[in-house]
C-alpha cells in the first residue's frame, strides 16, 4: 500500500475531474490517497515516502493553471530535496494549440532536474483527439499502480 499525493492543476474543472477518478481507483486497489488543490511545497516536503501523482491541464500559452503555479515557482526557485522522490503525471491539453502538453512537460523537467523518479510513462490526455478520458486514466491507473513501491509509506 503506498500513500499517494494527488496534485492538481485546473482551470475549468476537467483535471480536477479526473484526479478525483484516479483517486477513487487508487483507492480501490488499496491505496491511501489525498487530493490537493492548491499544491505548496511544504505540502510536498511533510511525508518524504509519499509518491506525487501531478493532475494538470495547460492554460494560455502551455501554461500551469493558477492553483498549480506557484508550486512550481517554488521548486524551480528553491531548488527543494526531492532527490529520488516518486511521481506520475496525467498532462491534460489540446493537440489544436501549438504549445500543446507544455505545461505538464514543465512540470516533469521540473521534478526530472531535481533528481525526482518519474513511474512510467506520462498519461497525455487530449481534449482534440475525441478520445473518453475517464477509461484512459482508469487504464493507465491501473498499470501505473503496478509499478507504485510495495512499502511506500
Ligand atoms: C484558454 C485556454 C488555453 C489553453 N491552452 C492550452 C495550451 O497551451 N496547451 C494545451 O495543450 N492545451 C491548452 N488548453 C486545453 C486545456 O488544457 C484542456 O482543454 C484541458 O482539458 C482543460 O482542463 P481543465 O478544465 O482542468 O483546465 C487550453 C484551453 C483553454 C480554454
Amino acid at each position: 500500500m503506498s500513500h499517494i499525493q494527488i496534485l492538481v492543476g485546473s482551470v475549468t474543472g476537467t483535471a480536477e475531474r479526473i484526479a478525483d477518478l484516479a483517486a477513487e481507483r487508487l483507492q480501490t486497489l488499496g491505496h491511501q490517497v489525498t487530493v490537493n488543490r492548491f499544491a505548496q511545497l511544504d505540502d510536498l516536503l511533510r511525508s518524504p515516502e509519499e509518491v506525487l501523482l501531478i493532475c494538470t491541464s495547460n492554460t494560455g500559452s502551455g501554461d500551469l493553471p493558477d492553483n498549480l503555479q506557484p508550486l512550481y515557482v517554488q521548486l524551480t526557485r528553491e531548488f527543494p530535496p526531492i532527490a529520488g522522490r516518486l511521481y506520475g503525471l496525467i498532462n491534460l491539453g489540446d493537440s489544436s494549440y501549438t504549445t500543446f502538453g507544455e505545461a505538464g512537460q514543465a512540470m516533469d523537467d521540473a521534478f526530472a532536474d531535481l533528481g525526482a523518479q518519474r513511474i512510467g510513462e506520462p498519461l497525455v490526455l487530449d481534449a482534440s483527439s475525441g478520445d473518453d478520458p475517464e477509461p484512459l486514466t482508469e487504464d493507465w491507473v491501473a498499470n501505473w499502480a503496478t509499478q507504485l513501491p510495495e512499502d511506500a509509506a
